[in-house]
């Protein structure tokens, strides 16, 4: 099975309050999207792309081994994913679509994604239960509706795809099409997407308090 990895890695860092990309930001050292090749090359996937903020290939090349290949990323995640699954070889038989921001996902999560996707699964999500309560609210912030929380999970990525299935999906897409995550797009043609067992190691550097955890966890 001949596995490429895209890296979303053009996002802008806002909510880190960081004034270099997010995935730039150092932990322990290391820029963010560092540690996330890392991770998907301990898991097994040696081929990989990652898109980035328009302007920033020399910053990014500087931090990432010479033989991953980096291109421009759009304006949304979706976008992003787009260029990178556009630039992955047609004869890559899977693709894991991976966010720069989620440094710590141990091996074994993306070894999980990888064995569902060998057993023919179409499409493999990372997921965790949630241990809160979780409510919908109105624009006013008045609850209007509590979810049974049991059949409720958080998505992680790496993302597990066939890669024919997953460019038949982007391409049904509307150019201009923003959701937050890949198994939404394949869901949005009807393909089935399975869950593996996620991992809290691999959750999302988004604000700073993320980044304080996840430096917690490298000295650990
Ligand atoms: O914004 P959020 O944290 O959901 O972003 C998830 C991932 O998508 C991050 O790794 C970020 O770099 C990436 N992203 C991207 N292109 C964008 C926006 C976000 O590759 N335009």
């Amino acid at each position: 099975m001949h596995a490429v990895g895209i890296v979303a890695a053009a996002g802008s860092g806002l909510r880190l309050g960081a004034d270099l990309p997010k995935a730039l930001v150092p932990l322990a050292g290391r820029p963010l999207v560092a540690w996330s090749v890392d991770a998907l090359r301990a898991g097994g996937v040696a081929e990989l792309v990652v898109t980035v903020p328009p302007g920033q290939r020399d910053a990014f090349a500087a931090v990432l081994p010479a033989d991953v290949r980096l291109l421009d990323g759009g304006a949304t995640r979706t976008a992003s994913v787009r260029v990178g699954l556009d630039a992955a070889s047609v004869t890559a038989d899977v693709v894991l679509v991976h966010d720069a921001a989620r440094p710590l996902t141990p091996p074994d999560v993306v070894r999980r994604v990888l064995a569902a996707l060998a057993a023919g699964h179409p499409a493999a999500v990372p997921v965790l239960p949630v241990v809160d309560t979780t409510v919908v609210v109105d624009d006013a912030g008045v609850i209007r509706d509590a979810p049974p929380r049991a059949a409720l999970r958080r998505v992680q990525t790496p993302q597990g795809f066939d890669r024919a299935i997953l460019a038949a999906a982007y391409a049904r897409l509307a150019p201009d099409a923003d959701l937050t995550d890949d198994a939404a797009v394949v869901r949005a043609a009807g393909v089935p997407v399975v869950t593996v067992e996620g991992d809290e190691r691999a959750a999302k550097v988004t604000v700073p308090h993320d980044l304080a955890v996840a430096e917690r966890q490298v000295r650990r």
